[in-house]
């Protein structure tokens, strides 16, 4: 078991997580407010940009191939080296969910 420390940026808040735990667990236990919702790497809730690190989640199902290299869902994300994440910044195919309700709203 190795730890790691993350950076919040933004926020100047860092914890310690071991690369068994997910981010989400450490925040919530740090009381740490990362939002989150369906805690199964489906919502994008709890996503977060990676400024600088690596992590593995292999179980992030929303994520796109592309953007599991630059976002992390930190609920299934467990750090593989020191991390810089920015909490609250979104990956494209979220931004593309939004618009596409917007567009179907506008319609009826
Ligand atoms: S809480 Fe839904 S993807 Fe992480």
């Amino acid at each position: 078991m190795t730890d790691y420390t993350v950076e919040f940026v933004g926020t100047g808040e860092t914890i310690e997580i071991s690369d068994k735990q997910t981010i989400l667990k450490a925040c919530i236990e740090a009381g740490i407010a990362q939002e989150y919702s369906c805690r199964v790497g489906m919502c994008l809730a709890c996503s977060a940009e990676i400024v600088e690190g690596e992590v593995a989640q292999p179980a992030a199902r929303g994520l796109t191939d592309e953007e599991r290299e630059n976002y992390a869902l930190t609920c299934m994300a467990r750090p593989q080296s020191d991390l810089k994440l920015d909490r609250g910044v979104y990956p494209p195919s979220i931004e593309d969910d939004a618009a596409s309700a917007a567009a179907a709203a506008d319609d009826d």
